[in-house]
């Protein structure tokens, strides 16, 4: 197809447009959010690091990803298991708040299980490729942190119990909102528990 130079110009500006209006929706009110959390430092913790592996912890967690679980668990997308009601009657900018403030907090974490550590290791950095399964590091990044602009969760320092469930519901298809592109359905379609409880081990104690 032949583009115009007065064309191709146009569409990078459309682009940008889409760009901008994306990461100006998502700019939640950091300050605002934290007069917010009352109701989740139950679960959750003061700061986002929660107490138990049955809560995760979203200290850190990226703020486009927390607000887009908010919507879903609002939606029904995602089943909101023990956050049901939480969310359901907060206007949408709270939820933009509190997800801003809990990404500017620091995840704790913890330690791996020296006997799964090389197991988990080699899962997350290159996936297994006898089972062509990705490397989790392609989307998570190599630290764990994650990838805001393209709503890749944190993992790193998170509860292994947590872990695990996740990827075994994404694994049953009881959680079905990486969308169209299955994207994490995928990927933990083949793995097999040994591999997720290595894998959610070694994310426990990532840095
Ligand atoms: C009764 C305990 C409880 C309370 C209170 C609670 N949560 Fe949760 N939250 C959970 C559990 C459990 C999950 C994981 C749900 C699942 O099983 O998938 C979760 C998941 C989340 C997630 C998605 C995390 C992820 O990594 O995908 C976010 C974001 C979140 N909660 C934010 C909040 C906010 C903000 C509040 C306060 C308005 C709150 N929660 C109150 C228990 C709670
Ligand atoms: C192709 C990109 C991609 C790869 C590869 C990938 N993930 Fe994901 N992962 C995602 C996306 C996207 C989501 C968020 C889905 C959503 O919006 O709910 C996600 C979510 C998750 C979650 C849920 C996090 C939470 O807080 O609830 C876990 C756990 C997870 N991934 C672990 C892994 C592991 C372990 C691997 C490697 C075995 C892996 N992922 C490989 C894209 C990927």
């Amino acid at each position: 197809m032949f583009v115009s130079p007065a064309g191709a110009w146009k569409c990078v500006a459309l682009v940008l447009a889409a760009v901008f209006a994306v990461s100006a929706a998502a700019g939640g009110d950091a300050e605002r959010g934290k007069t917010l959390t009352a109701v989740c430092t139950a679960c959750h913790g003061q700061d986002g690091n929660s107490i138990a592996g049955a809560f995760p912890s979203i200290a850190g967690q990226s703020e486009r990803y927390m607000y887009k679980q908010m919507v879903d668990m609002k939606t029904g997308a995602r089943d909101p298991g023990a956050m049901i009601g939480m969310v359901d009657a907060l206007p949408d900018q709270d939820l933009r708040d509190l997800a801003a403030w809990y990404a500017t907090q620091s995840p704790k974490g913890g330690a791996a299980s020296a006997d799964l550590v090389e197991l988990g290791e080699s899962i997350y950095l290159s996936g297994v490729q006898r089972k062509k399964i990705a490397a989790c590091s392609s989307c998570h990044s190599p630290s764990g942190m994650g990838n805001d602009p393209a709503l890749f969760p944190s993992l790193r320092g998170q509860w292994p119990e947590y872990t695990t469930a996740q990827l075994k519901a994404f694994r049953s298809k009881k959680r079905t909102n990486d969308g169209d592109s299955r994207m994490m359905r995928d990927v933990a379609m083949d793995l097999s528990d040994e591999e997720i409880d290595a894998v959610a081990s070694y994310l426990y104690g990532l840095r």
